[in-house]
């Protein structure tokens, strides 16, 4: 099998940048190593920026988003009780936030690639990058029991933190960056009412909280616990009394609990790999960039990265320019770096870190005072939620 460029991985990295370039007339194979029914049960995020809503429209994949998604023109931020309103479309010239869950995202890109009969390879086992550093890049893969090979003019490693394509970067080129928190998020989701019209997020002497939601009869609530927790010491009524405990009075007591239908540990670490690309290999979304959930940046960093490449690639195949691709890693890492910088910083503002000392412990104390008095503090935090210009 041959194309124009091989795409590993069919999350919504590699799903989106082959929406997009077929969208173009480039020549596209994704390779996905689960089933499609496995990529479609993945509960994530759900907070998109305008510019990923901007990049679905390109994608011609925004309609269920435009009637279903929720526009969130503002979010609570509440440090100890004390409620920070953010207006972002004030703070941020009319900017806004949707809310609409990352597996919406990857349903809708199956549906148009379907319609577009583009090719997408389910259950791929034991994908393999070869001869990056050659003009005839290869990857060799393993289908019901037999071995394939596809040969590409490039490679896009779209497969998340644990896929092969970082990994085919030689070590001595590589530079990975990484801080691991000592907590992790416990999350649930349950058939219930959202407890307000938008996103709580909370600081609390006992940890953080989130209220987030993905409609107005599906909520989705986390609460900061130790990462070597087990969620089966997690009932669903140890969850709510927890979460209550985080939140300032009138929200938890608007809360409306029920049983959850989904619960689940996640760790944070925040991980950059550079460079993004080496010869004939570029990377995109998880694959070269971890964030921690705080401020949802993880689907829209993966946008961003996409936007760049897609463009870069495009630009090659039909008009034979080279410099989009060779400043690919430079242009994407420099917007990656922001958004690790502000789910680092909104990650140290709102939870409790077991080794704090006091003085560390008055600096959050000042930084959310801060926040609340200073309207240039909201501006910033808002221009950094609504999503950096790309
Ligand atoms: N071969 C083929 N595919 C693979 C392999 C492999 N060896 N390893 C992993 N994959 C697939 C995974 O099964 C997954 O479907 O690559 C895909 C990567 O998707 P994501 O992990 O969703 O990453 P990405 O597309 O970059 O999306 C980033 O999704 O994971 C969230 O927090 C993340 O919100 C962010 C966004
Ligand atoms: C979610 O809805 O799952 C969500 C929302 C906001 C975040 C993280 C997760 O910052």
């Amino acid at each position: 099998m041959n194309t124009q460029v091989a795409i590993i991985g069919g999350g919504p990295a590699g799903l989106l940048l082959s929406r997009l370039l077929q969208l173009n007339g480039v020549d596209n194979v994704v390779l996905e190593r689960r089933s499609r029914d496995y990529v479609l049960s993945r509960i994530r995020a759900g907070v998109l920026e305008q510019g990923l809503v901007d990049l679905l429209q390109e994608a011609d994949v925004h309609k269920r988003l435009k009637a279903e998604g929720e526009v969130h023109a503002g979010f609570d931020i509440a440090f100890h009780g004390e409620v920070c309103h953010l207006d972002l479309a004030e703070l941020s010239d009319g900017k806004t936030v949707t809310v609409y869950g990352q597996t919406e995202v990857t349903r809708d890109l199956y549906d148009a690639l379907d319609a577009a009969e583009a090719t997408v390879i389910h259950e791929a086992e034991n994908v393999a990058l070869h001869d990056l550093d050659t003009d005839n890049p290869r990857v060799t893969f393993e289908l019901n029991g037999q071995t394939q090979q596809l040969s590409a003019t490039f490679i896009a490693g779209c497969d998340g933190f644990h896929g092969p394509s970082r990994q085919a970067i030689p070590a001595s080129v590589r530079e990975e960056y990484e801080l691991t928190y000592p907590f992790g998020w416990l999350g649930i989701l349950s058939e219930t009412p959202p407890v307000g019209e938008e996103l709580i997020y909370a600081g609390h002497e006992s940890g953080f909280a989130l209220c987030s939601m993905r409609s107005r009869k599906l909520s989705r609530y986390y609460v900061q616990c130790p990462s070597d927790d087990d969620v089966a010491d997690w009932s669903d009524d140890r969850f709510w009394e927890e979460l209550k405990s985080r939140l300032p009075t009138a929200d938890a007591n608007a809360l409306v609990t029920g049983p959850s239908i989904e619960k689940s540990i996640a760790p944070l670490r925040s991980y950059v790999c550079e460079p993004m690309s080496w010869n004939r290999l570029f990377l995109a979304g998880d694959a070269a960039h971890i964030v921690p959930p705080t401020g949802a940046k993880g689907l829209n960093l993966a946008a961003s990265d996409v936007h760049y490449l897609s463009r870069a690639f495009i630009d090659y195949f039909n008009k034979g320019g080279e410099s989009l691709l060779r400043d690919y890693s430079k242009t994407a890492l420099s917007r990656v770096w922001k958004a690790e910088r502000f789910s680092w910083w909104m990650t140290r503002l709102l939870h409790c870190f077991p080794k704090q000392n006091n003085f560390e412990k008055n600096l959050q104390s000042a930084e959310f005072d801060y926040l609340q008095s200073s309207h240039a503090a909201k501006v910033a935090l808002a221009e950094n939620y609504v999503g950096l210009h790309y």
